[in-house]
């Protein structure tokens, strides 16, 4: 199947059937699921109730996002979240759970960032070096337009987080637009679609849908209770909304390219891709 950028969609094969029947696989690139090293699961067995919901929400390959820099600069260091995805995954195939995990940040921006890339003290996506997650202080706007450059200078894809949830960054869309032109990659969290950050959070992650400015959903998760993975309850609003094909590019072709260290092609998610038109999408809004 042909993916809506013009690649082809590696996740077709997972898909099969009809809607309604189709046993998806997501791969979740941001996710809080290592045991104590964050403000995710505090010990082994809440990483593993986490586990169990990640499967059961339809994931069948995860990236562990553990925070590095800002606030736990020093700690998480790309050897430690190495170790601990190993752990992870032990108790997980003991288990016999049907779930990989990989090891990634999620990464406060920091201005050397490109030689803590090279240094091995950041981690990168899968450990693939070509996409990193970008984290901008919860309160504070930066502009990123010049470590973004650097980073694809290094061909290496930034993915923003989830910028729905970034009040000061929704106030200067010029910019977030500025960075996308420039090959950034945006990730939304699932839960925003529908409601659970509350609606100022709802309607910016169904705008920046709309404006085709969302190239990724990702749970992150942070436990099995108060910030569970709710990826299938999203894909279903976004297959509602925006359709099938491009629900399934950004919850499933995309996340899966970016696994698989496969740049995804710099720019606004093409609408339309025979007439280039991007954005554009009938969404919801919430009162
Ligand atoms: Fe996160």
């Amino acid at each position: 199947m042909p993916g809506l950028n013009g690649h082809q969609s590696p996740a077709a094969e997972t898909l099969g059937g009809s809607a309604g029947s189709v046993a998806r696989r997501f791969v979740d690139v941001h996710c809080h699921v290592l045991p104590g090293v964050d403000d995710g699961p505090t010990d082994m067995a809440a990483s593993m109730e986490m586990c169990r919901a990640l499967v059961n929400d339809g994931i069948s390959t995860v990236i562990a996002t553990p925070h590095q820099l800002g606030r736990y600069e020093g700690a998480n260091s790309p050897a430690q979240v190495r170790a601990a995805v190993a752990e992870l995954m032990v108790e997980i195939e003991k288990l016999g759970l049907p779930l990989t995990v990989l090891p990634g940040a999620d990464v406060r921006v920091h201005e050397r960032l490109v030689d803590m890339i090279e240094q091995d003290r950041v981690t990168t996506i899968a450990d693939k070096g070509k996409h990193i997650l970008l984290e901008l202080p919860h309160e504070t706007l930066i502009d990123l337009t010049f470590l973004n450059r650097a980073l694809m200078n290094r061909g290496i894809q930034g993915i923003m987080t989830h910028p729905e949830r970034h009040h000061a960054l929704r106030r200067k869309p010029e910019l977030l637009a500025r960075w996308i032109a420039d090959g950034m990659l945006v990730q939304i969290t699932a839960g925003s679609l529908i409601g659970l950050f509350g609606p100022n959070s709802q309607n910016n992650a169904w705008d920046l849908i709309d404006a085709g400015m969302v190239h990724i959903v990702a749970t992150d998760a942070h436990d099995h209770e108060q910030r569970p993975p709710v990826f299938t309850e999203a894909f279903e609003v976004l297959e509602e909304d925006i359709g099938r094909a491009m629900a399934e590019q950004i919850c499933l072709v995309n996340p899966l390219m970016v696994l698989e260290g496969e740049h995804i092609p710099t720019g606004r998610m093409q609408r339309n891709a025979a007439t280039g038109q991007v954005g554009g999408f009938q969404s919801r809004r919430m009162e």
